[in-house]
């Protein structure tokens, strides 16, 4: 059993989550606040599952804040970062998790999926960078939510999506070039097939990706958090520009 000190490592420190309302986001809006960091989480339609992961937090001790932000909006990510610094004073950790899954055949993969798919995928986690690294000081943290889907997609339909979890690879890796000189990391979780709205583990696709697994089973969303909590606490400063697969075997 931790202690309080064991799990505070994050006590002073403010965390910013872009999609943080349900899914994977909100396990790690959770599990950030549980080490000891204030959380702000954004959503674009779920307003009331934001505001219970807010209640969830608060009723643990914690203190968090929910904000309706849209990814695929530039000037709205900016405005949630600049409520977030006005309302919790600093800014440590960004984790740009938003992120949507498009799936068709390539005959019928609408260019407005396509577009949306790079601007909430990909976009946002730039501009979410650009934005909140004007706010951070040396210590700071940066994690995107790629996709083991960049190194492996045994389906069809599934290119754009792979195309912008390969994006957060590159980009992270750049990044991490500006960023490392004044001690902020940045770092690519790749996450495997995880059960969540987006892609559960009940579903006929879920029975063809369980067989492709060494493990066997889909992930859970607090072993994604837990990954994430590490990389945003101050035992990972050497990591950074690395993009960190934890997908059940998925890619072996
Ligand atoms: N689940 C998996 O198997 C899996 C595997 C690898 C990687 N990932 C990645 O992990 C991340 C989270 O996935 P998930 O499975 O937790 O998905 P999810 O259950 O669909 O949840 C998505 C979260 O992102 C938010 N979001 C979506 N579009 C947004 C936008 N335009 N602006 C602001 N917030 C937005 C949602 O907010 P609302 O509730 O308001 O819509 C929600 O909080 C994604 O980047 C996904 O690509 C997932």
């Amino acid at each position: 059993m931790a202690t309080n000190q064991e799990t505070a490592v994050l006590a002073n420190k403010v965390a910013f989550v872009q999609g943080g309302s349900r899914g994977i986001g909100a396990a790690i809006a959770k599990r950030l606040a549980r080490n000891g960091a204030a959380v702000a989480l954004t959503y674009v339609s779920s307003a009331e599952r934001a505001a219970q992961v807010v209640k969830d937090i608060e009723a643990a001790g914690g203190r968090a804040l929910a904000i309706r932000a849209d990814s695929a909006d530039a000037d709205a990510i900016k405005a949630a970062i600049g409520q977030t610094v006005a309302a919790f004073g600093r800014l440590d950790i960004l984790v740009n998790n938003a992120g949507v899954l498009a799936i068709a055949p390539l005959a019928e993969f609408s260019l407005e999926d396509f577009d949306r798919t790079l601007a909430i995928n990909v976009r946002s986690v730039f501009v979410a960078t650009q934005e909140a690294a004007r706010h951070m000081v040396e210590g700071g943290r940066i994690i995107n939510i790629g996709s083991t889907n960049a190194d492996r997609v045994p389906f069809v339909g599934g290119g754009p999506y792979a195309m912008s979890k390969s994006a957060l690879v590159g980009l992270t890796r750049g990044l991490a070039r500006d960023l490392g000189p004044r001690g902020i990391t940045i770092n690519n979780v790749q996450p495997g097939p995880v059960d969540t709205e987006m892609n559960p583990a009940g579903s006929e696709f879920a029975a063809t990706l369980k067989a492709m697994m060494p493990v066997g089973r889909y992930g859970k969303d607090e072993e994604i958090a837990s990954f994430v909590a590490y990389l945003a606490g101050p035992e990972a400063a050497y990591i950074t520009g690395a993009s960190l697969t934890i997908d059940g075997g998925f890619a072996a």
